[in-house]
């Protein structure tokens, strides 16, 4: 295996000490950057990016081709494990993601099986590879999947939603069948990782986008057990070196204690919680990630490189921090306020190590 020429990421993830923050965005690789629409043209659409390996990788470094950036995150996205389950995924224009065939009644449900990511998923497992191979020790690839309940969110509702009113009725009214969904989904997940981290992943997060929809309650039971799972099944040690768990569950700032529970090593910020709070409520049990709100890449560079400066201050000396945005970046950001906010993030973050 070739040795990681940057391992400052991994570090941080771990607590251990890092001449300067690491950083890394979410959504780096995507519409706002010229290059990779130009890509996606060519693989005729989304899907077609995700499917074919070569063009998974190129899309993967193109941020990192602009930007000094110090993780790559595998392209793909957490939509594949219900498209193998056979639900039919597609894309159309403007609408976000769909399903053909979403997952509505207890017989839907009961005829789920468990994914094997080495047949249903080979794509992901051979894009996996072939980045790592492209890296070439470079920066660590960060592997990913959704949470069980954001994946069932989508496979209830045939796509995006507003309300969850067809997943909530079913958690209202059918706990015990939302929990067998749920379970289906942990299982795919916990495969679909390790076969991630086997394959070269460094680090994995999980997506909990819609975690923040559940009430306090419901979190713990449908969302978090289910992070719990995970985080035990998964492997945690590959290549002679920890893999790290990321969790991000998206308005989840009220639970980062019950989140550091689970074993995770870091937890995803999203840009309403004060990270010096955040970092004085798990003290030194995980690493944070994040917080800054994704739409201040639409102000002036100065602005940016002031809101960097605030975040960093706010979580103060040491190690333990991965700057990131608290969300994934938009289409409309311009690639110059992207390279203003990682270079500030460096320039600015070196005094809080020693
Ligand atoms: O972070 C990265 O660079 C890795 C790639 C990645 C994508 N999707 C690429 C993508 C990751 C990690 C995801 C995760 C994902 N996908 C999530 C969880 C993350 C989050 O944002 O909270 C969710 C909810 C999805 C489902 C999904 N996929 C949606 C809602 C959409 C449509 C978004 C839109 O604005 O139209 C996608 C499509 C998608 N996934 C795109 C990209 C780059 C855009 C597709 C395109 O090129 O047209």
């Amino acid at each position: 295996m070739t040795e990681l020429k940057n391992d400052r990421f991994l570090r941080a993830l771990l607590r251990e000490p890092v001449d300067v923050t690491p950083v890394w965005m979410m959504r780096q690789a995507g519409r706002y950057l010229p290059e990779y629409r130009a890509s996606r043209e060519r693989a005729g659409d989304f899907m077609g990016l995700c499917g074919n390996p070569d063009m998974a990788c190129e899309v993967t470094l193109q941020p990192l081709e602009r930007y000094p950036l110090d993780a790559a995150i595998l392209f793909s996205d957490i939509l594949t494990i219900p498209d193998a389950m056979g639900l039919g995924l597609y894309f159309e224009a403007g609408e976000g993601p769909k399903f053909r065939k979403p997952v509505r009644t207890e017989a839907d449900i009961r005829a789920l099986k468990v994914t094997d990511p080495n047949t249903d998923l080979s794509y992901v497992v051979d894009a996996v590879k072939t980045i790592r191979r492209e890296l070439n020790g470079r920066v660590p690839l960060i592997g990913f999947s959704g949470s069980p309940w954001t994946l069932a969110t989508y496979m209830i509702e045939g796509g995006s939603s507003r309300d969850f009113r067809r997943a909530k009725q079913m958690l209202y009214n059918q706990p015990e069948l939302m929990h067998q969904l749920l379970d289906v989904l942990a299982r795919s997940v916990i495969a679909y990782l390790n076969a991630q981290i086997r394959a070269g992943a460094q680090a994995v997060q999980i997506f909990d986008t819609w975690g923040g929809a559940l009430s306090h309650s419901a979190y713990q039971e449908f969302s978090l057990r289910y992070l719990q799972q995970i985080a035990h099944g998964l492997l945690r040690e590959h290549e002679g070196r920890r893999v790290p768990l990321i969790l991000f569950t998206k308005g989840g700032g009220q639970w980062l204690e019950l989140m550091a529970d689970t074993g995770a090593e870091a937890l995803g910020l999203d840009w309403t919680t004060d990270i010096g709070q955040a970092r004085a409520r798990v003290g030194t049990r995980v690493a944070l990630q994040g917080n800054m709100d994704p739409t201040i890449l639409y102000a002036k560079p100065e602005r940016i490189r002031a809101e960097v400066g605030a975040i960093l201050n706010a979580y103060g000396q040491g190690s333990g921090h991965v700057f990131n945005l608290g969300h994934g970046i938009t289409p409309e950001v311009d690639p110059e306020h992207a390279g203003a906010f990682i270079r500030a993030v460096h320039d600015l973050s070196s005094q809080y190590h020693e």
